[in-house]
This record gives C-alpha cells, sequence and structure tokens, in this order.
C-alpha cells in the first residue's frame, strides 16, 4: 500500500466476546490487505451471554452452560477461548481481556457504571494498552437503540481520549477514534455528549466485496463474518440474527468530532478510498 510507509495499526474496543463479529469484514481486510496490526481491547468476561448456550454444551463436557450459576462459573473462560479463534480468522495480534462482569442487559448506561463496571479501572487500562501506540482506535458508535454495553464501552474511550490529549506525561500517539456501527442507521444520530459527536460523513466497506482469492473468485466477505460468528459457539443466537436482524450489506464507520485534526479525517477518507479502489480493481477471474 501506498498510503502509509509503516503498517497501519489498529485498538478495536468490544464489550463481549463475539462482538469484533460487527466489524469482521473491515478488519479482515486490513490485516489482510494492507498489513495492519490489528489488537482487541474485550471489556467484559461475558459470563452473561448464556441464553443461547445449549446447542453448544456437548461441545464443552456438557456443561449446563444455558444454566446461569453454571455459566457464570465457565463461560468466561470458554468465550476467551472463543474470542481466540475469531481473532485467528481475522489475524488478530494481541487481545487485552479486562474482564468486567457481564451481570446483565439494560440500555442505562449510568447504571453500568454504577452497578456492573469499574469505569476508572477501564479508563487506566485503556490507557495502557494505548502504550503499545495505535493510529487507529476502533470503538462502538455510542447509541440509545444499542446494548448499554456498547455504548458505555465507546464512551469511556471517547472519555479516555479526551484526557490523554491534554495529559502532557502521555507521550504515545493518541489514535484517531472511529466509530463502528451495529446496523446500518437509517436516521441521524443523536450524540449522547459534546464527546461523541460524529461527522455527517459515512464510511462504508460493503460485505459483498470479493476476497479476491486466486482460485475461488466469488467468494466475498460475508464468508468472514459467518466464520467469525461460528467461532462461538456458545452464542448460538449470534448467526440467525447476523443472517436477520442485524443483515447488511455495508459495515458503516464514522469519524468522531473530538479527533479534530483536519489530517486525521483524510487519514480515514484516505484509507476508505484505499479499500474501497483495491476490491474494486480488476481483479481474479475478472473477464
Ligand atoms: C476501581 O478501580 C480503581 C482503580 O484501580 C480502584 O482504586 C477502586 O478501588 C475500584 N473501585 C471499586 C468499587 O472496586
Ligand atoms: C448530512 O449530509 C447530507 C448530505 O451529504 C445532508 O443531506 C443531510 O441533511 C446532513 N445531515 C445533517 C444532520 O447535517
Amino acid at each position: 500500500m501506498t498510503m502509509i510507509g509503516l503498517a497501519l495499526s489498529l485498538l478495536v474496543v468490544i464489550a463481549h466476546p463475539d462482538d469484533e463479529t460487527l466489524f469482521s469484514a473491515f478488519i479482515h481486510s486490513l490485516t489482510q490487505k494492507v498489513e495492519a496490526n490489528v489488537d482487541f481491547v474485550c471489556l467484559t468476561n461475558g459470563e452473561g451471554g448464556f441464553r443461547h448456550s445449549s446447542a453448544s454444551e456437548f461441545l464443552y463436557g456438557n456443561l449446563h452452560l444455558s444454566d446461569e450459576t453454571n455459566a457464570r462459573e465457565h463461560l468466561s473462560r470458554i468465550r476467551q477461548e472463543e474470542l481466540f479463534n475469531s481473532g485467528k480468522i481475522l489475524s488478530i495480534r494481541r487481545i487485552f481481556f479486562y474482564n468486567q462482569i457481564d451481570l446483565k442487559y439494560t440500555t442505562d448506561v449510568e447504571s453500568i457504571f454504577n452497578e456492573q463496571w469499574n469505569k476508572t479501572l477501564i479508563s487506566q487500562l485503556l490507557e495502557e494498552t494505548l502504550r503499545y501506540g495505535y493510529d487507529f482506535l476502533l470503538i462502538f458508535l455510542p447509541n440509545g437503540n444499542s446494548h448499554g454495553h456498547h455504548t458505555a464501552s465507546a464512551l469511556i474511550a471517547l472519555e479516555t481520549i479526551e484526557r490523554l490529549k491534554k495529559d502532557s506525561n502521555f507521550k504515545m500517539k493518541i489514535p484517531t477514534v472511529i466509530g463502528g456501527s451495529e446496523f446500518v442507521l437509517t436516521s441521524p444520530l443523536i450524540p449522547f455528549n459534546s464527546l461523541s459527536k460524529v461527522e455527517n460523513k459515512t464510511f462504508r466497506f460493503d460485505r459483498r466485496w470479493k476476497l479476491n482469492c486466486q482460485r475461488d473468485h466469488l467468494l466475498d466477505y460475508n464468508l468472514i463474518v459467518l466464520w467469525t460468528c461460528a467461532a462461538h459457539k456458545t452464542q448460538g443466537g449470534l448467526i440467525p440474527s447476523t443472517l436477520t436482524s442485524l443483515a447488511r450489506d455495508y459495515e458503516e464507520y464514522f469519524y468522531f468530532s473530538i479527533n479534530d485534526d483536519v489530517r486525521r479525517l483524510k487519514s480515514v477518507e484516505n484509507l476508505f478510498k484505499d479499500l474501497t479502489k483495491l476490491h474494486q480493481e480488476k481483479r481474479y477471474g475478472d473477464e
């Protein structure tokens, strides 16, 4: 790639092991097509994800994973393993687990900070992780319709970036923050706060773009999305929802206004322009 001399690096902040499947196509193209280094931060231990675990019980020593008490004892270890497996498909370099409790579903972000997670600790851990130095930070696009853990993870990341921008002791580069949407947005976004404002500009990654494999030129990124979903065997609802309620042709990404630097905006524009070009060029099998 001509866009950057050095390998590009990206840190992806997810709330649960399996959230990365929402961004699988984009991530896979980065590691495979532009040789980016991509790391994950996973905030929760995923122990609350037992609702659709029964089909996988035979794979895991017949532990009754759909039973809450059992799940809270065993799921976190199993789901870490599942995230490593998905990470292999996406060629992820490192995965950082922050082990916050995955207590329950709520859209009430404040209650997550009060009853579930230690926000101060997460922000400290994220600062430590950011010392590895990243060009880009991919977080959830904060959204009132989302799982509160998703929104909360994004808000903590944005607050951490804002804090580090003002901290003269933080010598590492501050990454450019982009938000990934969980679904195709049909109405304008209402920002949660001043930090979560995005530019009115959508960057799209088309999952129907071909993988450009030499011997099988019809395969597209939907294959990668489903492979990563299939890595999460305890999440029996994931493939059905990916094929129905969450089905979409495009992954959509947004640029946060707090990046506040026209060169950063250019770098995101160039990245998506390059990815588009790369996938639209005539490749294997074209006439
Ligand atoms: C949250 O983490 C901070 C920083 O590590 C720690 O000082 C504090 O005691 C923790 N709070 C709770 C309620 O555990
Ligand atoms: C966003 O930009 C589009 C054109 O690209 C415009 O039609 C729309 O009104 C804008 N929305 C807002 C909220 O500014």
